[in-house]
């Protein structure tokens, strides 16, 4: 089935000019990249997209990384995106990912990780409605 994923290349990677390098990646694994923009993340918007990690004790060290220079907003689309995003960014852990992923070929460590993508349809959703509206969206 046609599915919309999201997407966001960190900063851990954006300061490396890596987005070109990271949308290769994407591309080639059949995904489109269906909306795109370069933002700086505030404290506030990314306080709210790690919600569901806010008692974790690295909740603050993630907000901190994910607010310390742009990162680019995506939605993907594709036969199914979300999962197949899921295999093609490769395991959280950049020690655990598999060749040829993208936190294989370019994550520091779990932290700075280059790369998130949603991990259900639903969870797709919120975070796409965080930054996108349905305009932005050109399939
Ligand atoms: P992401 O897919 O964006 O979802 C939550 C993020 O928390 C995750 O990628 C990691 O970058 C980060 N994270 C997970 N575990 C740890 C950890 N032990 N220390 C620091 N950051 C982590």
């Amino acid at each position: 089935m046609t599915e919309r994923t999201f997407s966001i290349i960190k900063p851990d990677a954006t300061k490396r000019n890596l987005t070109g390098k990271i949308n290769a990646v994407i591309e080639d694994a059949g995904l489109r990249i269906v909306a795109q923009r370069r933002i700086q993340m505030t404290e506030a918007q990314a306080k709210k997209f790690y919600e569901v990690h806010a008692e974790r004790p690295f909740y603050g060290e993630l907000v901190e990384t994910m607010t310390s220079a742009p990162v680019v907003v995506q939605v993907l689309e594709g036969e199914n995106a979300m999962a197949r995003y899921r295999e093609v960014m490769g395991a959280t852990n950049p020690e655990q990912a598999a060749e040829g992923t993208i936190r294989k070929l370019f994550a520091l460590n779990v932290g700075e990780n280059s790369v998130h993508g949603s991990d259900s349809l639903d969870n797709a959703k919120l975070e796409i409605a965080q930054f996108f509206t349905e305009a932005d969206i050109v399939g």
